[in-house]
């Protein structure tokens, strides 16, 4: 455990391993104790159901402590363990789905956590109609990012590696920089792999917001009324350049 998280890590969750389903379930009250992290969700929350054109059939995958369907109340929440509020159990690499059965799958923070992500992406093509979205948010490099991510930040991230992850756990095995390295970095060979998945919009985005909200395991620094304030700053400064997430949207062809 680093200083920084001996120091500032929420006691709800302190001494508990991250892949133990306790974690996710203590990892919701701490969202919802923290109203400046809330107020971060739920823009992701309006963000992603914003690019969505149908919301009939919507997958969320890897739902966790998340809380889409205040947002989305129709969508199919999902997570790998049995966890409360979640109506499926599903991994993203084995969709429990019949073929074109959704509008979309949508996800916050999962992606990088995927432990094939060639696999997934198939997997969606089959389960999505043509004409439906996959839509997520999910850690974006940056020279910054990569500062905070490697020095800041307990999860890997490892801009050099290929499109698998260690497979040691739902929450412990990550690459944050995964999403980048598929979409941006080997984007032809995406392309190539993939030629029914479109990438209609990748838009980076928030450079400090998420670093003031202290996250899911960190105590909480600031009080919900500052989120529009400190956003307005972030997005006069420019948050692009400097963004630590990526909203990116694709559409089944
Ligand atoms: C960082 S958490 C994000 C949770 C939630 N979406 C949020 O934004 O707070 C990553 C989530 O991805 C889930 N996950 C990991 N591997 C997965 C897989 N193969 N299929 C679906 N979900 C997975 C984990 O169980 C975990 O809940």
């Amino acid at each position: 455990m680093s200083f920084l998280q001996e120091v500032l890590g929420h006691p709800l969750t302190r001494g508990l391993a991250v892949d133990d389903p306790r974690t996710t379930l203590l990892r919701h009250d701490i969202i919802q104790g923290k109203a400046f992290l809330r107020a971060l969700y739920a823009e992701w929350y309006e963000r992603i159901c914003g690019v969505l054109d149908k919301k009939n059939d919507v997958l969320e995958l890897g739902s966790g402590a998340g809380f889409l369907q205040q947002f989305l109340p129709g969508a199919i929440t999902s997570e790998v363990f049995e966890t409360p509020g979640v109506k499926l159990i599903a991994s993203a690499c084995n969709l429990p789905l019949k073929a074109e059965s959704l509008d979309a799958i949508v996800m916050t923070d999962v992606f990088h956590h995927i432990p094939d992500v060639g696999r997934f992406l198939a997997e969606a093509a089959r389960c999505v109609r043509p004409g439906g979205k996959l839509v997520m948010i999910e850690p974006w490099r940056t020279a910054w990012s990569e500062w905070v991510y490697t020095h800041l930040h307990s999860e890997p991230f490892s801009p050099e590696s290929g499109w698998e992850i260690p497979n040691t756990g739902p929450l412990s095995g990550a690459n944050g920089a995964l999403p980048w390295i598929v979409f941006q970095r080997d984007r032809a060979l995406f392309e190539a792999r993939f030629p029914q998945w479109h990438i209609n919009n990748i838009e980076p985005m928030m450079a400090f917001t998420y670093l003031l909200s202290s996250g899911v395991s960190m105590r909480s620094f600031l009080p919900g009324w500052m989120y529009r304030p400190v956003r307005t700053i972030e997005r006069v400064m420019g948050e692009k350049r400097s963004a630590m997430f990526a909203l990116i949207e694709l559409e089944l062809e």
